[in-house]
C-alpha cells in the first residue's frame, strides 16, 4: 500500500485502536503516539485442537470484545466520549474474526459520531516501532528502514519508506517462519503454540547438534517447507533405531532448528539490506519475540555498523496498541473509512 501524505500526528488526538485478526481480542488507547493503555485478551480454546479454529475464535471475539475495550478505556482514565478517532483491524486475518472488530468500530463510531479508519495488520505490526510509553522518548527507525515480519501467517521482508508507504520485497512462498516453529513443535509433541516452547528448550540445548535443510531460493523469497520435512525425516528416522529419540534430544532439537530458522532469516534480511545500501532494520510480528532472532538482529547490527530495531515484547504478538498507531499515521494522512469497507483476508501491504 502506498500513500502520500502529511505524516505529522496530532499529539492530542486519542486514538482507541481494535484488534480482532484472528486470535487475540484486543483494544488500545493512544494519546499522538503515547501509549495509555493496551488489553489482549487471549483465547485459550484453541490450545486443545494443536491450532486456531476459526468459528470458536470469532465466538471468543464477541464475547471478548465488550470487556476489552471498556478495559482499555478504563486503563487509560478515560470515558468512550473523549475519544477522537476509532482504529480497526481490516484485514489480512481470518473472515470471522475480522467481522467482530470491524463491526463494532463501525457502531462505536456511529455511536460516538467520531471518525475511524480501517488498519492493515501488517502495516500496523511494523508501525508498532513508533510507539511511546510512560515518559521516556525511546529511539525510532529512519526511513527508509527494511523489516523483517515474522508471525504465523506471514515471513516477509518489507522496504518501508515511509510510515504509509511499504512494499514487500521478499516472502515465504510456502509455509511461514512461525509455522516451521509450530509444525515442527507438533512433531514433537510440544503442543501449540510451539515457538515459545521451542525457544525455551532451544535456550538450553546445542544449536549445531544436528542440520538440516536449507532453502535455496532466488532473490529475497523464504520457503520453510523444504526444513520442515527435512526435520520430519530426521526425526522419523532416528525414532525407527531409538524409540526415545526425541525425549533424550529434545533440546538439541529445538536449538538446531531455532539456529536453522533464525540462519534462514537473518540471510535473507542482511543480503537486502546490503544490496539496496539500507542501514536501518527492524524486526516485528509474533516470531520476533524469539530469543535466538533478538539476539541475531543485535549481532547483525554490531557487525554491519547498522540501527537494529527489537520490539518490546508486548508488541510482538498482536495487539490494538500498533493498530492505534497505524490509524494515527492514516488518519494524519486524510483517510478516513466508510460503513461499506469491509474487512479483508488475503495478504496486501
Ligand atoms: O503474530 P502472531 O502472534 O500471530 C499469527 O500470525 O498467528 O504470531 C504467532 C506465531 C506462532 O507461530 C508462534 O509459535 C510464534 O509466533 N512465536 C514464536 C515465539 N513466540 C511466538 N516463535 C518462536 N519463538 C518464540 N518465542
Amino acid at each position: 500500500m502506498s500513500m502520500e501524505g502529511n505524516y505529522e500526528i496530532n499529539g492530542e488526538l486519542v486514538v482507541l485502536g481494535i484488534e480482532s485478526s484472528c486470535d487475540d481480542t484486543s483494544a488500545a488507547v493512544l494519546r499522538g503516539n503515547r501509549l495509555l493503555s493496551n488489553v489482549i485478551a487471549s483465547q485459550k480454546v484453541h490450545e486443545a485442537y494443536g491450532g486456531v479454529v476459526p468459528e470458536l475464535a470469532s465466538r471468543a471475539h464477541l464475547r471478548n470484545v465488550v470487556p476489552v475495550v471498556s478495559e482499555a478505556l478504563r486503563r487509560a482514565e478515560l470515558k468512550a466520549e473523549d475519544l477522537d478517532l476509532i482504529a480497526y483491524t481490516r484485514g489480512p486475518g481470518l473472515l470471522g474474526s475480522l467481522l467482530v472488530g470491524t463491526s463494532f468500530a463501525k457502531g462505536l463510531s456511529e455511536g460516538l459520531k467520531i471518525p475511524m479508519v480501517d488498519v492493515n495488520h501488517l502495516q500496523a505490526h511494523v508501525l508498532a516501532h513508533f510507539i511511546q510509553e510512560g515518559e521516556e522518548e525511546r529511539e525510532v527507525p529512519h526511513f527508509p528502514f527494511l523489516c523483517l515480519l515474522v508471525s504465523g501467517g506471514n515471513s516477509q521482508i518489507v522496504l518501508v519508506r515511509s510510515p504509509l508507504d511499504m512494499e514487500i520485497i521478499g516472502k515465504t512462498i510456502d509455509d511461514a517462519a512461525g509455522e516451521a516453529f509450530d509444525k515442527c513443535a507438533k512433531v514433537m509433541g510440544l503442543g501449540y503454540p510451539g515457538g515459545p516452547v521451542i525457544n525455551k528448550l532451544g535456550n538450553e540445548g546445542d544449536p549445531f547438534a544436528f542440520t538440516f535443510a536449507e532453502p535455496q531460493i532466488a532473490g529475497y523469497d523464504y520457503s520453510f517447507s523444504g526444513l520442515k520435512t527435512s526435520f520430519l525425516y530426521k526425526l522419523r528416522d532416528e525414532l525407527a533405531k531409538d524409540p526415545h529419540f526425541v525425549e533424550n534430544n529434545k533440546a538439541d532439537l529445538c536449538a538446531s532448528l531455532q539456529r536453522t530458522i533464525v540462519e534462514i532469516l537473518m540471510k535473507k534480511l542482511s543480503r537486502a539490506a546490503k544490496d539496496l545500501g539500507i542501514k536501518e532494520v527492524a524486526v516485528a510480528g509474533g516470531v520476533s519475540a524469539n530469543s535466538a532472532l533478538r539476539d541475531a538482529m543485535v549481532a547483525y547490527g554490531e557487525r554491519s555498523g547498522s540501527r537494529a530495531f527489537i520490539p518490546p515484547f508486548a508488541y510482538t504478538t498482536d495487539n490494538a496498541a500498533m493498530v492505534a498507531m497505524a490509524g494515527a499515521y492514516r488518519f494524519a494522512s486524510g483517510a478516513s473509512s466508510s460503513m461499506a469497507d469491509a474487512p479483508f483476508s488475503k495478504v496486501v501491504i
